[in-house]
């Protein structure tokens, strides 16, 4: 069919290359952004007397009258245009008749979506930061809840020493706020205006792009014309910080697989976050944190194929450019949909402290407390660390543990040990000795907890 843009060229498309050409099935989600950023335009072409403000006001209502439709759904996105910029133009157009054939004077598309996109973004990015920060009071509130609770620490997935759970739960509520803080960043460097750098050299017309961009709530303009409509930079640093995101997301999601499995039994997450197997009764499979593990995959994916499709392309903007759109609303989505479960799948979690506490009571986590309180005594720290691991695998073969391990046998190892040991061997002890700032102490988890709160009020 003949096209908009018929000129040198007939405008005679084949069907199967409008198919493969045509993003408005993906494109349509920028729609009220595209709206939005054509009523400035044709209030800015007014301004500058590049249009008549009669014109303008035409124009606006007629974009108004587009807005309200697609909103209540009385016009739908079942058109053959090539995009949602045509899809609007082309409407406008229709009911409004030679104003409608103004408002794409000084601007081009190549702005026009990048100018879409970083208004589109704006608001998605803004969501997943309030995402994001539902996520951390999740584990916040788990935190305060299980300040008290003894659990294994764990390095190389072994048990280690004795923390607190809420001092681990703690440690993703840090990482999720620096995510939300990269976030934040990268939103001050994409909230720049594209519009009017036209095709890329600008325009002829005595256009103010500086007050189209404020009236759209930017805080300036891209500087340099080319780079307006070239840069997806924008894109990829969000993706690279979703990614960073998800990365953590599928840790924690890990731990909750392991944490609710029979061999760990930490906690219990609740039925309504759970699925049963089709053909074993007993089962309770943790399917959403093993989803958002997997999804974690997909936004990768996202990051590459976008870095895939810039890379080497010359400037200024090229029509794989159009590829930038389903990898970056794909991550988007993916990431709202893992936060928007991970919230009340925290939430709703219930810890299992006696098991936490049978778990630490196994495994020797107090070992390097043993070796402490020999070296608190005067001997060398390599000394007790020797001496505390052959005290370690004679429990083992008798079957004890340092609690009960009787002090004539501690004398044989060495003559410093005392019934003090048994103090320092103490589990609840062990933990609230580790006064070291950002550790395990019991006032430090505190103080970590009013942090996060803290950030969270901000
Ligand atoms: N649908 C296009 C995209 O998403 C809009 C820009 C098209 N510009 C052009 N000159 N063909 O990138």
């Amino acid at each position: 069919m003949a096209k908009m843009w018929a000129g040198v060229t007939s405008g005679q498309t084949s069907k199967l290359a409008d198919d493969f050409n045509s993003s408005l099935h993906f494109d349509w989600r920028m729609y009220r952004q595209d709206i939005q950023g054509s009523m400035a335009h044709a209030a800015m072409l007014a301004d500058c007397d590049i249009i008549t403000h009669m014109e303008s006001q035409q124009i606006i209502a007629g974009l108004q009258s587009i807005l309200e439709d697609l909103d209540s759904g009385k016009l739908t996105f079942d058109r053959p245009c090539e995009d949602i910029h045509m899809f609007v133009e082309e409407i406008l157009t229709e009911r409004i008749g030679e104003p409608g054939k103004k408002l794409h004077t000084a601007r081009s598309r190549n702005d026009q979506v990048a100018l879409d996109l970083r208004m589109y973004l704006r608001s998605e990015a803004g969501e997943i930061r309030q995402l994001t920060k539902a996520v951390i009071k999740a584990l916040a509130g788990q935190a305060e809840a299980g300040q008290g609770y003894i659990v294994p620490g764990y390095t190389h997935l072994q048990r280690a020493q004795p923390i607190l759970f809420g001092h681990h739960l703690l440690a993703y509520a840090m990482m999720l706020l620096r995510d939300d803080a990269r976030i934040r960043d990268a939103m001050v460097r994409m909230n720049f205006s594209p519009i009017g750098s036209c095709a890329l050299a600008g325009t002829t017309y005595p256009t103010d792009r500086r007050s189209e961009a404020a009236a759209l709530g930017f805080d300036g303009i891209c500087l340099n014309s080319i780079d307006g409509v070239s840069d997806r930079d924008f894109c990829l640093e969000l993706m690279s910080v979703f990614s960073i995101e998800m990365m953590h997301l599928s840790r924690l999601a890990e731990e909750l697989i392991l944490w609710s499995s029979l061999e760990f039994r930490f906690v219990r997450i609740d039925d309504a976050f759970t699925t049963g197997s089709s053909i074993m009764p007993q089962k309770k499979n943790s399917d959403m944190a093993e989803l958002v593990r997997g999804k974690t995959g997909r936004v990768y994916g996202d990051l590459m194929a976008l870095l895939t499709a810039l890379k080497g392309l010359p400037l200024a903007y090229n029509k794989d450019m159009q590829e930038d759109k389903e990898a970056i609303f794909d991550a988007v989505d993916t990431v709202k949909m893992c936060l928007q479960i991970m919230a009340p799948m925290l939430e709703t979690m219930k810890p299992l402290p006696e098991n936490m506490k049978k778990a630490a009571q196994q495994g020797f986590i107090n070992a390097t407390d043993l070796a402490d309180y020999l070296t608190r005594k005067g001997v060398p720290f390599r000394t007790a660390y020797k001496l505390a691991g052959s005290i370690v695998a004679d429990c083992m073969d008798k079957g004890l543990v340092l609690e009960n391990y009787p002090l004539e046998e501690y004398l044989k190892h060495s003559d410093r040990f005392d019934g003090d040991v048994y103090d320092a061997v103490n589990l609840e002890n062990c933990v609230s000795r580790r006064i070291s700032e950002g550790g395990t102490g019991p006032a430090s988890v505190a103080s970590q907890l009013s942090y996060v709160k803290e950030q969270l009020k901000k």
